[in-house]
């Protein structure tokens, strides 16, 4: 079959929330302490005055990076917001639960407010689902967002922030790949963590189904514990502060977790709300997926898709919720907020080791895919966040002398700086790939097509249009119809092959820039993401 494509500049489907450009910054690993914050380093160019990673500020920037969830992930399970403001000397150093460490509390609340402030950037802050109590999330949203004279919001002057900080975004508590977080860990957790490195059982995004599942602690936090206990909070934290938005955890967005959890906290409750018809106790609901094939590059590159599903599902299942629940079209549609995703494979980067995952070119494939896959369901998606923005599954990394940029960082790039504004329609014909995925329900769920397209066109009439090839071997020539034929330009990510990575010393996958005049066929390399862009 000869490969065509089509692209509908005045097709337009949905906007894009530049939200799903989101960052996430764990204190796990050297993500926080190494990553953001590196005052020992040597280099003292690389550092400013607080003790920052200039070098990563001005990653964030390049990126445009809207907004970053923050302290975690598992992290967040055991932390205690109080011990990490005031003066640093006097911070308790703490046992650290998720990830076996010690947690200096060196960086809190401020410094992480302050950070983002530099970077320009909003804070989206998750709760302690774990240990944490209703008391102290109230006391933390004080703190951030009041202007009261009352005692939270006085000790954040006293600690040298008049202003409230005015944190818009807050999760109750961390979702999980295929299990709500227990007391402070999951299954999916321990997993990553302990058997992450036996062959086979490589975590979360490889263990995707119900029959596939370990068996689960009974004393796990159970879907009916997390729901009413959520609902609780949410009343009490909009109460505190209507201006906020509330994030659910959800948990792949195709379980009976989501199901459960969506039904019960989706609801129209005015009087909680202090009678408001438009209003809703719960904004966004949480889904995180990390895909990852170690064994095939193909099927590898093409995983994303499965969470592509994950979203329709999702979105299925909010209007359920909202339809069973007499919710009314006056209180706006719950987006979904994917708020960990990335490419991981926890046995070869296991959680407790930092999670320094190196990726391949087919990583950067995976990447591409799963960032199309955000544009194409725009309609739905109201934020996404890659875990992680620096050294932790991050296409960033740190060194003494300056920063590392892996394979997936180019098409993360492109399509941050490009992919804004509006989904158009686009339409692809060409063969597919037929045979075993990962996750395995993917097979027979989900298409895989060897060419893997979104667009875009923004405010000021640029249409962004990118093409993935995933096959491994076969390059095609491909008509584009819906170019405009002049000034085409071409940005190319690609590699020798699969399982090249990108070194300090080496950067063989990056973007090759071009121009086409937008006429004959388009060549699309063997394993490739192409960009087009031209004004309409
Ligand atoms: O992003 C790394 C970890 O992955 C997060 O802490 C957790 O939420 C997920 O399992």
């Amino acid at each position: 079959e000869q490969p065509s494509i089509s692209v509908y500049p005045s097709h337009k489907l949905s906007k894009i929330n530049d939200n799903i450009y989101g960052g996430f910054t764990e204190h796990m690993g050297r993500c926080i302490y190494g990553g953001l914050y590196d005052p020992q380093n040597p280099n003292k160019n690389l550092i400013d005055e607080n003790g920052f990673r200039k070098d990563v500020i001005e990653s964030m920037k390049e990126l445009n990076v809207p907004v970053v969830r923050y302290p975690g992930g598992n992290f967040v399970a055991t932390y205690h917001w109080l011990d990490g403001v005031g003066p640093r000397e006097k911070r308790p150093r703490r046992p650290e639960l998720a990830w076996l460490g010690v947690e200096s509390n060196e960086i809190g609340t401020d410094e992480f407010m302050q950070w983002c402030e530099i970077v320009g950037t909003e804070p989206y802050l998750a709760l302690n689902f774990g240990t944490g109590t209703l008391d102290e999330a109230l006391a933390w949203l004080e703190y951030c967002n009041s202007t009261q004279d009352t005692y939270y919001a006085n000790l954040r002057r006293k600690h040298g922030r008049e202003k409230p900080y005015n944190v818009k975004y807050w999760a109750l508590g961390n979702g999980e790949d295929d299990y709500q977080d227990s007391l402070w860990e999951t299954d999916a957790d321990i997993r990553n963590r302990v058997l992450g490195s036996l062959a086979g059982r490589a975590g979360p995004s490889l263990i995707s189904s119900t029959s596939e599942r370990p068996p689960a602690d009974p004393y796990q936090m159970t879907k009916e514990d997390y729901a009413k206990k959520a609902y609780q909070w949410a009343k009490a934290l909009k109460l505190t502060d209507p201006s906020i938005e509330l994030i659910l955890c959800g948990e792949t967005g195709h379980s009976s977790w989501d199901f459960y959890v969506l039904k019960e906290c989706v609801k129209f409750d005015t009087h909680s709300l202090g009678g408001s018809t438009t209003a809703s106790l719960i904004d966004m609901h949480s889904i995180h997926i990390y895909t990852a094939c170690e064994t095939d590059p193909l099927q590898n590159a093409i995983a994303p898709r499965s969470a592509e599903r994950a979203i329709e599902i999702a979105a299925s299942l909010i209007d359920l919720a909202r339809i069973e629940n007499g919710v009314p079209p006056s209180v706006p549609r719950q987006t979904i907020c994917f708020d960990e995703w990335n490419v991981w494979d926890p046995s070869r980067a296991p959680g407790d080791k930092g999670a320094e995952e190196k990726y391949t070119l087919s990583d950067a494939l995976a990447v591409a895919v799963w960032l199309n896959v955000f544009i194409r369901q725009s309609k739905y998606v109201g934020m996404a966040n890659i875990a992680q923005s620096v050294n932790v599954i991050s296409p960033l990394m740190t060194t003494k002398d300056g920063l590392m940029k892996q394979t997936t960082w180019w098409p993360l790039l492109l399509f941050s700086k490009y992919m804004r504004g509006t989904t158009i329609a686009t339409h692809v014909s060409c063969g597919a790939y037929e045979g075993p995925t990962t996750p395995a329900w993917q097979q027979s769920t989900v298409d895989s097509p060897w060419l893997d397209v979104s667009a875009t066109i923004s405010d000021d009439g640029w249409v962004s249009f990118v093409v993935v090839n995933v096959h491994q071997t076969e390059a095609f020539d491909v008509e584009i119809a819906g170019v405009k034929e002049g000034e085409v330009k071409k940005y190319v990510v690609s590699g020798p092959s699969w399982d090249v990575v990108n070194t300090e010393s080496e950067q063989k996958v990056g973007i090759e820039e071009d121009q086409w005049d937008g006429k004959g066929k388009l060549h699309l390399p063997k394993m490739s993401m192409t960009m087009l862009r031209w004004k309409q």
